[in-house]
Formats: structure tokens, C-alpha cells, sequence
């Protein structure tokens, strides 16, 4: 289980201090039960087809399902849920409080799970975003992730697509083009 466990989570930010970026400095920490009122919050006022307290309990219920925070002045502005899995993270859920986007909220918590990456020698972090939802593509893009795959008609409730999003630590050249066609002629011009 993967709630925090005690009463006084423990904190790995200091927080209420400017970030150094002109916006806000969170404190990024578990996410504990006390937390579910402003999380749901955020969640019923960030998405259309909102997660259920039970949908958050029962992911957080499995082992490898992690929930963390983004707190500031003791309010919850953020919160995100992912997976372990034995070579990546997979992004469950993200989002920020409308009252708090575009302050740097979302990329702390990008860069606390891009540091779980480096300590735990995983390489990569995959999400899955809905192709109407071009805002969380252009925040997810800035923070380097890019689109590496389409899931047709993804989702149950419309029938929009998915674009699966994939964050590298060590990025290579050949992984920069993830769409590049075969190309006869520059394999020609290479040969030249
Ligand atoms: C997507 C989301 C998490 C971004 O969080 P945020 O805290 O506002 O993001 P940040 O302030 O850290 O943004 C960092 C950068 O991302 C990019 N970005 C963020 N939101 C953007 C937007 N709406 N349009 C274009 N670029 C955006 C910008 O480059 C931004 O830097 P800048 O503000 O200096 O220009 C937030 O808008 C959100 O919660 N949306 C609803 C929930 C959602 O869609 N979650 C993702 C599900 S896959």
C-alpha cells in the first residue's frame, strides 16, 4: 500500500519560498488519506471524465501504486499517482489546481519523479494523454516528453484517440525521431 504512512509525512522541499524559476516553491511529499478531499477537488475541476475516491483507493491499494502532493501554505495545489514498473514509471494521473497553473507547480512534480528515476535506475516515465487535451501534450512536450505512439479509440467514454507520451533519461540520437519513416534517399545520401 502506498499511501504515506504517518501523520507528518515526510518533506523533501522546503516550501512557501519563491522558486528560483519566478514561481512557486511546492513541497512535494506522499500523498496521505487526509489529502483525498482537495485531491477529488482537483481532480472534479480538471478533467471531464474524473477519477472516483474509488478509483484513486483501489489504484492506491496495489503495491506498486504511488501517490505524492504538491503542498504550498498547507493547501494541496497538485497531485499525481504512478506505477512502478521494473524498467519505467507509467503517469496515472497529473494535474494541478486551476488556481495554481502556470507557476512551475506541474514541472516540481515532473522533476521530483524524474529524480525517483535516476535513484531507482528505471529509464523511463510513460503516460497516456487524451488527444483532445492539447494543453497537458504542450506542458508534457516542454518537459520533454515526446509522443511515440497512438492508441486508436482509446478510451470508453468518447472515441478519441490516445497519444502515449514517454519521457528517456538517456536519450539517444535514433530515439529523438520516434516517427521518422524509412527514408530510401537520405539512407542513400548517408551511404554518398
Ligand atoms: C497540464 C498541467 C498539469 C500543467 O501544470 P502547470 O502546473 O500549470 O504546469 P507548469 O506551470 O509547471 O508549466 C510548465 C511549462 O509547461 C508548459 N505549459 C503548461 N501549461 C500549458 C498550457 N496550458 N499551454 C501551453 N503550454 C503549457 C509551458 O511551457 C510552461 O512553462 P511557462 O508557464 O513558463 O510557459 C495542468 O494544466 C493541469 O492540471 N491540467 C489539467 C489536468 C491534466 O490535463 N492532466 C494531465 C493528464 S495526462
Amino acid at each position: 500500500m502506498s499511501w504515506g504512512h504517518s501523520s507528518n509525512p515526510s518533506s523533501e522541499q522546503p516550501s512557501d519560498q519563491p522558486d528560483p524559476s519566478g514561481g512557486l516553491r511546492v513541497q512535494i511529499r506522499w500523498l496521505i488519506r487526509r489529502d483525498m478531499p482537495e485531491v477529488l477537488a482537483i481532480e472534479q475541476s480538471s478533467f471531464q471524465h474524473p477519477w472516483s475516491e474509488e478509483d484513486f483507493l483501489s489504484h492506491l491499494r496495489q503495491r506498486n501504486c504511488i501517490g505524492m502532493v504538491a503542498e504550498f501554505n498547507q493547501q494541496i495545489v497538485g497531485f499525481m499517482i504512478y506505477e512502478l514498473h521494473k524498467a519505467r514509471l507509467q503517469l496515472l494521473n497529473f494535474a494541478t489546481s486551476a488556481d495554481f497553473r502556470r507557476l512551475g507547480v506541474g514541472l516540481q512534480m515532473i522533476n521530483k519523479l524524474i529524480d525517483k528515476l535516476s535513484q531507482q535506475r528505471r529509464q523511463e516515465i510513460i503516460l497516456e494523454v487524451r488527444e483532445s487535451n492539447l494543453e497537458a501534450q504542450l506542458f508534457f512536450k516542454s518537459q520533454e516528453f515526446q509522443a511515440v505512439r497512438v492508441m486508436r479509440a482509446h478510451y470508453d467514454d468518447t472515441t478519441e484517440d490516445a497519444y502515449v507520451m514517454r519521457f528517456r533519461l538517456y536519450e539517444t540520437a535514433s530515439d529523438t525521431l520516434p516517427f521518422q519513416p524509412h527514408n530510401r534517399i537520405a539512407f542513400y545520401d548517408d551511404a554518398a
